[in-house]
């Protein structure tokens, strides 16, 4: 770790200098964050790291382009470098967090269809929505690149949607970022950051417990059980309960 140059400090994760030009390693951490809150869900880190594997695999093998490599231990993880889009992409299936909030819609309410927002990505204005207006004129993106996010958006939730509700999840919404990788002369927009019980609502299919950041959110309690539960699920974890996590070897 102290041999590699760290070149970001993020809430969830640090970002390193990668062994080659062009790569960075993602180091997941177990700290998390709500609005002021902070807090540790132990051994989230580690979980997340295989959560999102597994997931950028499973995606990249249905045609996603994603910035994942290869795993490189318990919680590192080389991905290509990317210039990242400063919009975060959200899509819902079911109301829920500020969907509901806005419009008072109750959480668990099935959308008529699949609902795409925006959000600027700026922790000083709070990630503000925003229209698809707000991002070509300010040059966040160009009109290519929106319809690229946008169809590739809708891919990774058809196909998630599905995966998890074989696990007996339903996934309700997740956020995603999108960046610029250029190969020779040609730009492609890939997947990038993690898709992980961090950045996804995962609702258990015949109880609706919840099984995401929620639990630290709402102070719901048994968070470290619930991102086990999620990569148990996902096969990621073998079975025989929370006490697994902590085994390195396990784990590797
Ligand atoms: N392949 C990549 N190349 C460059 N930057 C990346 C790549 N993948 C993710 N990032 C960026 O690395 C950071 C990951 O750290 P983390 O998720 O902890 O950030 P954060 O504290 O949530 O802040 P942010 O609001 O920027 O997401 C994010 O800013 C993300 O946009
Ligand atoms: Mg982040």
């Amino acid at each position: 770790m102290s041999r590699r140059r760290r070149i970001y400090e993020g809430k969830a994760k640090d970002l390193f200098e990668g062994p080659e030009p062009g790569t960075l390693v993602q180091y997941f951490k177990d700290d998390t964050s709500h609005e002021q809150k902070k807090g540790v869900i132990t051994g989230k880190g580690v979980l997340n790291n295989r959560i999102s594997e597994y997931l950028m695999t499973r995606l990249g093998e249905m045609g996603v382009p994603t910035h994942f490599v290869r795993r490189l231990n318990m919680r590192e993880q080389l991905v290509r470098e990317v210039e990242i889009i400063p919009v975060e992409v959200v899509v819902r299936n079911v109301a829920a967090g500020s969907l509901s909030k806005r419009f008072g819609i109750p959480e668990g309410t099935q959308l008529p269809r699949s609902i795409i927002e925006f959000y600027y990505k700026s922790d000083e204005l709070g990630c503000p929505m925003v229209s698809e207006e707000h991002i070509t004129a300010f040059g966040w993106a160009g009109p290519q690149d929106l319809d690229d996010m946008l169809s590739l958006s809708l891919r990774i939730n058809d196909y998630l949607s599905g995966l998890f509700l074989g696990t007996g999840l339903k996934l309700v919404d997740f956020k995603v970022e999108f960046g610029r990788l250029w190969d020779n002369d040609e730009m492609r927009i890939v997947l990038a950051d993690e898709i992980s019980p961090d950045n996804c609502r995962l609702w258990d299919i015949k109880t609706n417990e919840k099984l995401d950041k929620d639990r630290f959110r709402q102070d719901l309690g048994k968070v470290e059980e619930a991102y086990q539960e999620v990569a148990r699920r996902l096969g990621i974890l073998p079975e025989g309960g929370p006490g697994d996590v902590k085994a390195p070897k396990l784990m590797q």
